[in-house]
Order: C-alpha cells, then sequence, then structure tokens
C-alpha cells in the first residue's frame, strides 16, 4: 500500500504552485502552513515573501487565492488580516484521506518511509556490571528505546549499543574477592531470579569493598588483578564473565518488567572495544590530535578549563597506562562509524556527561572519524527528582532501587484498574495492572522533554485525568468497548457525509499523524508524539460528548462515527507502540 498524502501536505502543494505562479521569484518558497483556530490551516508566509518583493501582502495574497483552484481538497480559501490565508477543507477529504490511511493493510496507516534511510547506532540502556540499577538507568532505556522505535518506523536503520560499565579497576578487587571466597557467586540451582543474582552481585560487593578498605595486602592484590584482567589473563577473564554472566540475568530481568526487548548480541559494553584501546592511542597520538602531559595522553580544548583557568583535559590514557572511559567511547566511536557504517550516532546518557561527551566528540572531529558526513549526538536527559524537587533518594538518603520503584507503580496501577474492573478476571488486572503502571512510568517520562528534569510523582501518573498514559489507555479501551458494542455493524467510511465541528478536529488531528511522527523522529523528541496522542485523545473525548455513535442519526453516519473511533484507535495503539507502552483492549 502506497503512502497517503496528508491534507496538510496537499495543501502546501496548491499554495505553492499558486504562489509561483503568482510571484515566480516566490518558486519554492515556504507559505508556512500552519494549523489553526481560525480556520482549518492558516498560511503566514505571503508576509515575509511580499515584503522581499516589495509587493503589497494583501494583493499577493489575493493574487494567490485567485490561483488556488478550489477542488477536492480545498473547500474555502481567504485572505485575512494584513495576508494570512486562512484555508478550509472540504469535510469529503478528510474523510476520504482518513479512509486512505485505514486502508493501509501494513498497519503504518499510511505513513511514508524514508526514501533513502540512513544507519544510526544509538547508545541507550547501559547499565553497570555487579551494580544496582537506578532511576537515571530507566530514562536512558525508556528514551532510547522510544527513540529506536521512532527511528525503525521511518525506515531509518538502526543498531542498538548498550555501552554497560562491565570494565575498569572495580572488577580487581571483585575477581580477587572471588578468587578466595569461590562459592559466593554459586546458585542454589534451579533458575536463578533477577532479585537473587542482584542480591549475590551486592553482598559480594560489599564485602569486597570492606576487605578493599580494610586490607591492605587485599589491596595489592587486587591491583595486580586488575593489570591481570586487563592483559587477557584467562583465569581471571573467566571469573570476570562470571559477573558479567549474573548481572545480565538481573539486567534481563529489570527489563522484562519495563515490558523492553534487549537483545544479548547488542549488548557491547566497555569490555568489547579492549582490544582496539592501543590503537585508538596511537591514532590520536601520531595525528597530533593529543599529546603526552606528565606521562598521560591528553586532548586539550581552549574552552574547557578548570577553576584556576587551566585547561581541563580529555585523558585518553593514564600515565600508568591504563585506559578510562573516554578511550573506550573513543574506540567505540571508531567502531561505529568504520565497522557500523553508521552516519549518526546518537547517545541516550545523563546531561551531566554532558562535557565527556563534549570532548569526546570533538577529539573524533579532530581525528576525522566524525565529519560532515557522520555526526554523534548526545540526547541528554535531566535528573528524576522525587515530589521534593530534589533528586531522588529513598528516606534513608539512597539512591532508589528501580525495581522497587517499578513494582510500586505496578502496585498501584493494579488498584486504579481493580476499582474501575467490571468484568475482569484477577489474571487480567494483574496483567493490566502491569501495563497501565509500566505505562505510566514510561510514559511521565517521556511526555516531558528529555533535557528537562522531571518528577517521579507516581499519583500524579496513575490519575486518570490529565496528561497520564492511563488516560490514553482508557480513550483507547472506551474505543473497543465501542466497537465490541456495535456487534454486527462495521466501521465503514461515508465522505458524501457532512461532519460536525468535534469530527472534524478529531479527523484533521488523527490525519497530521505522519507527519507529527516525522517531526518527533528527526528531533528526537517523544515527548511531540506524546503531546500529540494526549491531544488526540482529547479531541476524541470531545467528539465522544457531542457526536453521539450508536445512536448516531443514520446507519450511514453510525458506520462513518465508527469508522472515526476505529482510526482514532488504530493511531493510539500506533503511537503508544513507538512510545513503547501498551493499549489493552479492555480496562
Ligand atoms: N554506564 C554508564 C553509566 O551508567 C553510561 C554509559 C553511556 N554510554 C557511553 N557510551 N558512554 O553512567
Amino acid at each position: 500500500m502506497a503512502s497517503v498524502t496528508s491534507l496538510s501536505d496537499s495543501v502546501q502543494q496548491h499554495l505553492a504552485s499558486a504562489l509561483s505562479a503568482s510571484l515566480p521569484e516566490a518558486a519554492g518558497a515556504d507559505p508556512l502552513l500552519r494549523r489553526s483556530d481560525r480556520a482549518d490551516f492558516q498560511a503566514n508566509g505571503i508576509l515575509a515573501l511580499a515584503k522581499k518583493a516589495k509587493a503589497n501582502p494583501r494583493e499577493l495574497a489575493t493574487q494567490v487565492v485567485s490561483q488556488v483552484a478550489a477542488g477536492d481538497v480545498i473547500k474555502e480559501i481567504e485572505v485575512s488580516g494584513p495576508g494570512f490565508l486562512n484555508i478550509t477543507i472540504a469535510d469529503r477529504a478528510i474523510t476520504a484521506n482518513l479512509a486512505a490511511r485505514y486502508a493501509d493493510e501494513t498497519g503504518r496507516l499510511g505513513v511514508p518511509l524514508a526514501a533513502e534511510p540512513g544507519t544510526t547506532v544509538i547508545d541507550y540502556a547501559q547499565p553497570n556490571v555487579a551494580k544496582e540499577m537506578h532511576v537515571g538507568h530507566l530514562r536512558s532505556a525508556v528514551i532510547g528505546d522510544s527513540v529506536v522505535q521512532l527511528l525503525e518506523f521511518t525506515g531509518e536503520n538502526v543498531v542498538r549499543r548498550h555501552h554497560i560499565g562491565d570494565w575498569g579497576t572495580q572488577f580487581g578487587m571483585l575477581i580477587q574477592y572471588l578468587d578466595e571466597h569461590p562459592h559466593e557467586l554459586d546458585h542454589k540451582g534451579g533458575q536463578v531470579t533477577g532479585e537473587e543474582a542482584m542480591s549475590n552481585l551486592d553482598r559480594l560487593y560489599k564485602a569486597a569493598r570492606k576487605k578493599f578498605d580494610s586490607d591492605e595486602e587485599f589491596k595489592t592484590r587486587a591491583r595486580r588483578r586488575v593489570v591481570d584482567l586487563q592483559a587477557g589473563d584467562p583465569k581471571t577473564l573467566a571469573m570476570w564473565q562470571k559477573f558479567v554472566d549474573e548481572s545480565k540475568i538481573y539486567f534481563f530481568s529489570v527489563f522484562e518488567k519495563l515490558d523492553m526487548e534487549i537483545q544479548d548480541p547488542d549488548i557491547v559494553g566497555e569490555s568489547g572495544y579492549n582490544d582496539m584501546l592501543a590503537e585508538t592511542c596511537r591514532l590520536l597520538e601520531e595525528s597530533g590530535v593529543a599529546v603526552r602531559s606528565e606521562g598521560a595522553l591528553c586532548v586539550f580544548f581552549e574552552d574547557v578549563k578548570g577553576p584556576d583557568g587551566n585547561q581541563v583535559p580529555l585523558i585518553v590514557q593514564k600515565s600508568d597506562g591504563g585506559y578510562g572511559y573516554a578511550a573506550t567511547d573513543l574506540s567505540a566511536i571508531r567502531d561505529r562509524v568504520f565497522n557500523l557504517k553508521a552516519n549518526t550516532l546518537v547517545y541516550v546518557v545523563d546531561a551531566r556527561q554532558a562535557l565527556h561527551f563534549k570532548m569526546v566528540f570533538e577529539t573524533a572531529r579532530r581525528a576525522g572519524w566524525l565529519n560532515g558526513d557522520v555526526t554523534a549526538f548526545q540526547l541528554a536527559f535531566g535528573t528524576v527528582l522525587g515530589k521534593d524537587g530534589k533528586p531522588f533518594k529513598t528516606r534513608e538518603g539512597e539512591t532508589v532501587r528501580l525495581v522497587d520503584l517499578l513494582d510500586e507503580a505496578i502496585d498501584r496501577a493494579s488498584a486504579v484498574v481493580r476499582e474501575k474492573a467490571q468484568d475482569l478476571s484477577e489474571q487480567e488486572i494483574a496483567e493490566r495492572g502491569a501495563q497501565v503502571g509500566i505505562g505510566a512510568v514510561k510514559y511521565a517520562d517521556l511526555s516531558t522533554s528529555a533535557n528537562r528534569d522531571y518528577k517521579f510523582d507516581l499519583d500524579q501518573m496513575v490519575s486518570l485525568n490529565g496528561d497520564t498514559s492511563v488516560y490514553l489507555q482508557y480513550a483507547y479501551a472506551r474505543i473497543q468497548s465501542i466497537l465490541r458494542k456495535a456487534g454486527e455493524v462495521r466501521p465503514a467510511a461515508h465522505p458524501e457525509l457532512e461532519l460536525a465541528d468535534a469530527e472534524r478536529a478529531l479527523g484533521l488531528h488523527a490525519d497530521a499523524f505522519a507527519e507529527l511522527v516525522a517531526e518527533a523522529a528527526a528531533d528526537y523528541a517523544p515527548h511531540k508524539l506524546a503531546a500529540y496522542l494526549y491531544q488526540l485523545a482529547s479531541l476524541y473525548t470531545t467528539f465522544y460528548d457531542k457526536c453521539p455513535v450508536l445512536k448516531a442519526e443514520t446507519p450511514a453516519q453510525v458506520e462513518n462515527r465508527l469508522f472515526l473511533c476505529d482510526v482514532t484507535a488504530r493511531t493510539l495503539h500506533r503511537g503508544m507502540s513507538l512510545l513503547g507502552i501498551r493499549t489493552p483492549e479492555k480496562l
């Protein structure tokens, strides 16, 4: 099924050709079409164009109007104010366009695929081995997953990379401790749960830390282990692998709870670039991008200075020969650009790492790994705050465990579902509770622009009113219930029918889905999609209040309204799935 041209694109095309007929030098200019309260669309671009051509804007606008052939799409076009154009769309065109979207059997609602897709590597959902996941990891996973869905929906080739923290000096301590207490990671047998895996790791981590801080000899042995690890000593590596495997059991359990698919081959942690580190340093040093300073290999930046006014370098290799976070990230860039053939690199990482990425990207540019054809972008996210507006902590001042948060969200949501439930079994309540609870957490995160901090407020998140996923899920479920009640009567488009205002508003908004998705994907901005969907659900609520569906006046009107309901439902379903959120059929 071919893609469907949206109404606003059709109007845009009409205007553009009328414009170039009236004012040849304006060929290709943007008439600046917007949705408007005064008419369906308003074009504001004539003013600037007239000014440039030293013409009278109202006259130019009038001329453009006379050139626009009132046709299938445009019902009315008139000049307003100093030279705006107000455009009204024919009811028939609204219904017919939606019918074309509805007929798209691929389920894409007529949204086009990119003609020449590129390859984007997206770095997200990157927790650290042997450590508990916290709310920061939630944001990276949730935002990243949605951006992946959005990009793939537009046709982009997407490669996922989970750059987990699985390398570094702390492993010396852990491995040494495990070597001296070999049964600490043994399992009782049977299936190990994520919870168990994490508590094993946590216990071992605490014990190892304690010994490391109190026993000088152990410290020395632990330091030697780091060297063994980096040198690839097989026994040391085997023990390191145990930590990674145990952690993965835990990670996968959390991602499953988050209703998110993470594939093992996409987990390429810091350790995955170990073999490239020396060469990365050599390339940087030979090209002069990095220089030796007090033994360390450093890259300097004019505008990165410490409080004392001296430049603070990016350290690629420490004076003791060790490699850190920067060396790994620079090697990852080489891998992503030269092996994975990416055009775009996106990093969904906490805004507090902005300086790191600024320096890493600039270094890669100087080295020629990034350039006009290959760009990198940090999709930086803000901090999750508690109700008090301070970074989210437990009452004891500790960082909040992600699992506890998710469990609480699911409990709260289950209570909401139970209260409203009419004909749901216990099992259904549990299932819906999870879908609503996890949806609530994801939506709260995705509905504010990523770079802003947001308050983690479960009461607000599971509220049925307001800009929440539950509100959207209920809108969807309500439509499904109407469609079920309709029984034999099936949705069908009747373009010949005149539309009520609420129907037009809903229909025009539903038709704009494709543009919205394109914009949200291009800007890596799931919050734009969330806002669109919220508005769609609100317009649906108005439509539902104003326009009886099953009790509409004529059979054709019943079918047409069912059709509008179903188009809305499909758009909600598709849009929510791009946010990683389920839309249960019944709530
Ligand atoms: N593991 C890191 C953390 O927990 C995030 C990794 C981000 N990605 C990267 N390529 N540096 O903060």
